[in-house]
């Protein structure tokens, strides 16, 4: 019997649009690790977003704030939609998941961009662009100008209306996200990639310094080297594969990943990790969500591709649950499900078969059956 201090506790936040479609999928592998690994850990289900807010006039309502604040991890599906008058603005804000990243101090953000060779043909980018990519970015994710002040629209004298907001960054909060960075390279390849527009920014030309401090005092044994954002932009289309570790702020990460979403072929494929400050338990708070969003489109018809959540699960085995055989086990089959074929309708040739949200769910738990049984017969 596991005693219920010494397990790991997970908010389940399914969220808006295609969110809790996906989350519903990623739960039931959370489940499968539960129950077949005995991965120690109760999970806890809670609502966000336009339903709540309906019944109690709150986004978040308290049993959610309760649940998360709680919780080692939060596995997260997704939030926004159409703007209806359904839910005000100032609802919205409060609760927004901006807010909670800012709450929870979830600092560093992970975002592993891999290409699939299953998918090469279905991918946007050439084959050849495609091999061999595997790296991971790392956008800041509590500072910058999503959050500096002053911001605001104004009315000037003229009768003109100005908005403005302020890009700023402290040695602190470059350094702490610059030393996720350098540690995570220290287990791949070893090479830092820092991002920043130093040529015209101020905030730009302390975060390379500052970067570059860091790793002449600590990291030196990594490379590093410094790319102007704009030329990062088109070296991630032209050759992704000369990345191992990408760290910037936080506008031009939110830009970067999705255009690197392209160079691992298809963003429903994208899992994300938000990391807060290390306790002095060694422990860190962290959300799992995919990085593709609600995508209203095609919210509530159950074919969304539920592969970006089920693999953020894969990084909370490795990055909370500290499970890092469980981890590849989990990589490996998603990769054997693609590899056999399925395909969800973001990452299906034209005219071929297609799965729906539940049924790639099948897949990934058969999978897991099957690389499972492979792993004992050899073991
Ligand atoms: C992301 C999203 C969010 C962001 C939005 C939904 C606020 O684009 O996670 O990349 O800008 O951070
Ligand atoms: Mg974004």
């Amino acid at each position: 019997m596991s005693n219920l201090s010494n397990m790991f506790k997970i908010a389940v936040v399914g969220g808006e649009g295609i969110g809790p479609e996906v989350t519903a999928q990623s739960q039931r592998v959370l489940d499968w690790f539960a129950a077949r690994r005995k991965v120690p850990m109760v999970l806890r289900k809670a609502q966000y977003g336009r339903d709540p807010y309906l019944a109690t006039g709150k986004v978040l309502p308290p049993e959610t704030a309760e649940a998360m604040d709680e919780a080692d991890a939060i596995l997260w599906g997704a939030t926004g939609g159409p703007e209806t008058t359904e839910v005000p603005a100032a609802a919205r804000k409060a609760g927004s998941l901006l807010s909670l990243r800012r709450k929870y101090d979830l600092y560093a953000n992970l975002r592993p961009i891999v290409a699939d060779p299953a998918l090469a043909d279905s991918a946007p980018l050439k084959a050849h662009v495609l091999d061999g990519v595997d790296f991971v970015i790392i956008r800041e994710l509590t500072s910058g100008i999503y959050f500096g002040e002053p911001r605001g629209i104004e009315t000037l004298a003229d009768g003109q209306r100005r908005g403005f907001n302020t890009e700023q960054y402290t040695t602190n909060q470059i350094r702490r996200v610059a030393r996720t960075a350098f540690e995570l390279a220290r287990t791949r390849k070893g090479r830092v990639c820092s991002v920043d527009k130093a040529n015209v920014l101020e905030t730009s030309v302390l975060w390379r310094e500052e970067v570059t401090a860091l790793h002449a005092a600590e990291f030196s044994d990594v490379e590093l080297s410094h790319l102007y954002v704009d030329n990062a932009a088109m070296q991630i289309v032209r050759e992704p594969s000369q990345f191992d570790v990408m760290v910037t702020g936080n506008i031009f990460g939110d830009i970067l990943s999705d255009c690197a979403a392209m160079a691992s072929g298809s963003l429903g494929m994208l899992p994300s990790a938000s990391l807060g400050p290390v306790d002095r338990f060694g422990r860190r708070k962290a959300l799992y969500e995919p990085v593709h969003g609600s995508a209203p489109d095609i919210a509530g018809k159950g074919v969304a591709n539920p592969l970006g959540s089920i693999l953020s699960v894969a990084m909370m085995l490795r990055l909370t649950l500290d499970r890092p055989d469980d981890a590849e086990l989990l990589e490996k089959a998603v990769a054997a499900a693609l590899a056999a074929g399925a395909r969800t309708a973001d990452i299906a040739e034209p005219g071929t078969a297609r799965l729906s949200t539940h049924e790639m769910g099948d897949a990934v738990l058969n999978a897991l059956e099957q690389v499972a049984g492979k792993q004992r017969e050899s073991a």
